[in-house]
């Protein structure tokens, strides 16, 4: 077992990674009108992976232009303008850095007021308490319908491949349409999509199926799945150990255990049945079990914020460890590391009563400091949580002035 981060790691499919680090998806929303990365973008790229890292997983792109998890996000699709990609994927390639396209569909976890699709496997909407009604109601899918987000997943996926990308994360975590078809409770369905296990996941392995068909066993494939969504009667550990097992079967080489889902925010650490996660990487227990049955590279992610945690990880059998929201307070944490071992990420806290709103401030923060990296400027040293919700929500709300033209025309 590897007792450091930075020992090299070699792949299934022969491709080796410089170290074990690896930037987690971070959805930046900073694409141009068009959808696509720009100038910004690169620049932020470029700057992660001058810093140290050993992989860089991209912030979600979405594989349908009227599907999208917020606005201002990425889209990918047959039609696409191939140089402002490839531009990005050279980016993020500098520093003998690899980089994967996580791609995604939302499904149901669409913002009402965004307009565009909202599907899903069964119309049960998302059940937010009072926030509920900021959320479309999806509308239960057709075969033809499934048909289309699986060519959808397969194109984005080559696409990508001939950007420039070494690979693809699929997006099967944190209750999107992958996820909400992996769940009981959000999958009702009686057809070939639903009921036992091996129907809930049939999706997710027809479209992993084809991208590996498509792509090559060259191109790095990964799947990002939740170790659990937290909620009673919802998709468990035990669940999660068996679609590893069938992705090893399908030509996966990484998967990403994260946790939780918009209704159970686990990826942030809090959980709807109110467990007790491990205080500094959220599901290394569950990555450990489910390492321990599977040849597929295992990674975790969530509250890696010391290098002596990291180290823990991969010495327990966790080949990869993912960082999100501390790069982006500190981009190059892996060159810190190697000369300030004791180093420690701080993200500011946001000690507000109403947790909703707290976590809605320190994801406000976070991509702050983004769009701040993507400009070549400094990070904030103390950034103000209102302030920042509050010129966030008002982008946000010019954004989706500007997505809801392309709903239109689209
Ligand atoms: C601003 C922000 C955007 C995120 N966007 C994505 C995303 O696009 N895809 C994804 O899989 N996870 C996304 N996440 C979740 C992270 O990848 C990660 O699972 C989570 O933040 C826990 O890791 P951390 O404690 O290192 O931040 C996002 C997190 C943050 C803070």
């Amino acid at each position: 077992m590897p007792s450091s981060v930075f020992e090299p790691l070699e792949l299934t499919n022969g491709k080796t990674l410089k170290n074990r680090l690896v930037k987690a998806a971070m959805e930046e929303g900073m694409a141009d009108a068009q959808q696509r990365p720009g100038h910004e973008l690169c620049g932020l790229y470029q700057r992660w992976a001058e810093g140290g890292v050993g992989v860089i997983i991209t912030g979600n792109v979405m594989v349908d232009s009227l599907a999208m998890t917020g606005p201002g996000g990425v889209a990918l699709q047959a039609d696409a303008d191939m140089e402002a990609f490839k531009r990005w994927a050279a980016a993020a390639k500098t520093n003998n850095t690899q980089v994967w396209m996580q791609i995604n569909h939302p499904g149901r976890q669409v913002y009402k007021s965004m307009g565009g699709k909202a599907l899903a496997p069964s119309a049960v909407a998302l059940d937010l308490g009072k926030h509920s009604d900021k959320f479309a109601t999806p509308k239960a899918m057709t075969e033809a319908e499934i048909e289309d987000v699986i060519e959808r997943f397969v194109t984005t996926a080559s696409q990508a491949q001939k950007a420039g990308f070494d690979g693809v994360q699929v997006h099967a975590a944190h209750g999107y349409l992958l996820a909400q078809f992996l769940s009981p409770l959000s999958n009702q369905r009686h057809d070939q999509w639903g009921g036992a296990l091996e129907n809930r996941s049939r999706l997710l392995l027809e479209i992993v199926q084809r991208i590996h068909q498509q792509c090559g066993e060259g191109f790095t494939l990964s799947v990002k799945l939740n170790s659990a969504d937290f909620q009673r009667g919802g998709f468990d550990i035990g669940d999660a150990e068996q679609v590893v097992a069938q992705l090893e079967g399908a030509g996966v080489h990484v998967v990403e255990l994260s946790g939780g889902s918009y209704e159970s925010p686990a990826m942030q650490g809090r959980t709807a049945d109110g467990r007790t996660l491990d205080r500094e990487a959220y599901f290394l227990e569950f990555a450990e079990r489910i390492s321990s049955k599977t040849k597929v590279t295992i990674m975790t992610t969530g509250g890696v914020r010391r290098l002596a945690t990291a180290n823990r990880v991969v010495a327990n059998g966790v080949e990869l460890v993912g960082i999100a929201s501390a790069m982006s307070f500190k981009h190059d944490l892996p060159n810190i590391w190697q000369t300030q071992p004791d180093y420690v990420a701080v993200i500011p806290p946001v000690n507000w009563k109403d947790k909703t709103m707290a976590a809605m401030a320190t994801m406000s923060i976070i991509r702050r400091q983004l769009v701040r990296l993507g400009r070549g400027k400094a990070v904030q040293k103390k950034p103000s949580p209102a302030f920042a919700l509050i010129a966030d929500l008002l982008s946000k709300a010019k954004l989706t002035r500007r997505y809801r033209k392309l709903v239109v025309e689209g």
